[in-house]
Parts: C-alpha cells; sequence; structure tokens
C-alpha cells in the first residue's frame, strides 16, 4: 500500500526558480526509501518542499490518501508526517529530555510521561544523557535526539536529511542500525543521503535525483550494483575487474 506520493512536484525558495522540478516519487508503507543525487540535486528542497518548509508551486504531495500538498508544516506533523533536518535539529541549550518534552507538548492529547519512557526504551542512551544539555551530546548521539524527537510523536512517516553526515564509520553504523529497529516498529523511512553504501545497504527502494526530478528509481541493491549510475551518481570508482 502506498502512504506517501509526490506527483510531478515543483518547488523552490523563490517565485519562477523552481529546484524541485517536476519530481514524483512513492513510498510504500513499511519501506525504506533512499534518496540519492549528486550535491545540488535538490534532494534537501524536496524532501523540505513534502514537510511544508519550501513553497510548492505545482504537482502534489499526498499521504495516505489525502491531500497535503497546501498544509503548513505544522499540520503535516499532525497528519503523521515528521521531518529531520540535516541541522540545527535540536536545541542545544536546553538538555536531552527538554528537548523530548518540547517535541511532544505540540499534542495536548498525548502522554508526556509515557512518550519519554517510551521514547528511551527505543533510545537507552538519550535516558542515561537525559539532564545532559543537547549541545553538548557528541554528534552521533544528537542525531539520535533529533531522530528521537520526531519519533515522539509517533509519525507514519518519517523523513531524515542526511543522518549520517559528518559521523565517524562507527556512528554511521549505529544510526543507521537503529533506523532499521524504527521502521521495524511500523514507520515508514524516507531517507535523504550522500553516504550511498550505508544508505542502499538498509533502503529497500532506492530513487536518484537529478536536476530537480527522480532520474532513476529501483531497489536499493541493483542501484549499487549498476555501473553506470555508481559512477554517475554515487561516487563510485569502477572496480578493476
Ligand atoms: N534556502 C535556500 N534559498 C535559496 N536557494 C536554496 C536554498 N537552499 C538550497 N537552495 C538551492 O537549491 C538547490 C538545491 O539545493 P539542495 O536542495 O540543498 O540540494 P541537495 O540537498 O541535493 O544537495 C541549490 O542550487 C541551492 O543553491
Ligand atoms: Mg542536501
Amino acid at each position: 500500500m502506498t502512504i506517501l506520493t509526490t506527483r510531478n512536484l515543483v518547488a523552490g525558495y523563490e517565485p519562477g526558480l523552481a529546484i524541485v522540478r517536476g519530481a514524483s516519487i512513492n513510498v510504500a508503507a513499511g519501506e525504506i526509501v533512499v534518496i540519492l543525487g549528486p550535491n545540488g540535486a535538490g534532494k534537501s528542497s524536496l524532501i523540505k518542499a513534502i514537510a511544508g518548509l519550501v513553497p510548492i508551486s505545482e504537482g502534489s504531495v499526498t499521504l495516505e490518501g489525502r491531500d497535503i500538498t497546501a498544509l503548513p508544516a505544522h499540520r503535516k506533523i499532525r497528519e503523521g508526517l515528521a521531518f529531520v533536518p540535516q541541522t540545527e535539529n535540536v536545541f542545544p541549550r536546553m538538555t536531552v529530555e527538554e528537548n523530548l518534552r518540547l517535541s511532544i507538548g505540540i499534542f495536548p492529547d498525548r502522554n508526556v510521561a509515557q512518550g519519554i519512557e517510551e521514547t528511551y526504551a527505543l533510545f537507552p542512551d538519550l535516558a542515561r544523557q537525559s539532564r545532559l544539555l543537547a549541545g553538548s551530546l557528541s554528534g552521533g548521539q544528537r542525531q539520535m535526539l533529533a531522530a528521537a524527537r520526531a519519533l515522539i510523536v509517533k509519525p507514519r512517516v518519517l523523513m531524515l536529511d542526511e543522518p549520517s553526515a559528518g559521523l565517524s564509520p562507527k556512528f554511521v553504523e549505529q544510526v543507521f542500525a537503529r533506523l532499521q529497529e524504527v521502521r521495524a516498529t511500523g514507520v515508514t523511512i524516507v531517507l535523504v543521503e550522500q553516504n550511498a553504501r550505508a544508505a542502499l545497504s538498509i533502503g529497500d527502494r532506492a530513487y536518484v535525483l537529478v536536476e530537480g526530478r527522480e532520474a532513476h528509481e529501483g531497489p536499493a541493491r541493483s542501484l549499487w550494483d549498476d555501473p553506470l549510475i555508481a559512477e554517475l551518481y554515487l561516487g563510485k570508482r569502477k572496480e578493476a575487474s
């Protein structure tokens, strides 16, 4: 079953200057979909547009069959669509727990204590660090907190923009392992990544975005193995054989 769709989406920061140029992607419920592509292809702009943070001029965004194209960002969160930006995704001068409280606080009907308890069960490191300032966390732990802030509101779809950026290989592995656990809880994931190998290793399907629209789509594994795509878009050198 399809959970999230964009149809010929056109979006940009200034009127008449499209950055996303007719992108159509489909995400099935329970999938991890990876969005790859060269720098400046519009990957961040695409997921920000889906999240309601970049103005959409044409096309549509559909979540669970509902047209959410025109909803503002906070309404999209309420509809079950969460977004973790690449940077500035936690409040550094607040503690870990305050960051989580603030996030679930926009849902007046939710049980805060229970939400925090469940979050700590999924992210035991954060439980240990609950009283530390978010700004004092390591890069990897900060990305975990950012993901936890998005997950505490129990979204149906979680979109992340380069959660592994700037992390050492060990932390990259941890972040991606955690994303697989998150998916196992029933959350659908859309992952924008530069780190093609790690992303494709946990992804089900992938799109390659070029100049604001999808240029290739396929099973994650076959994309990694396709020498043309690898050379053009994934920064993978042809293996001498
Ligand atoms: N806030 C912004 N205002 C204006 N232009 C932007 C902004 N953010 C990104 N762009 C432009 O949009 C294009 C695509 O950027 P981006 O979506 O960040 O690509 P990617 O994430 O694939 O590297 C780039 O040419 C970039 O300069
Ligand atoms: Mg980007």
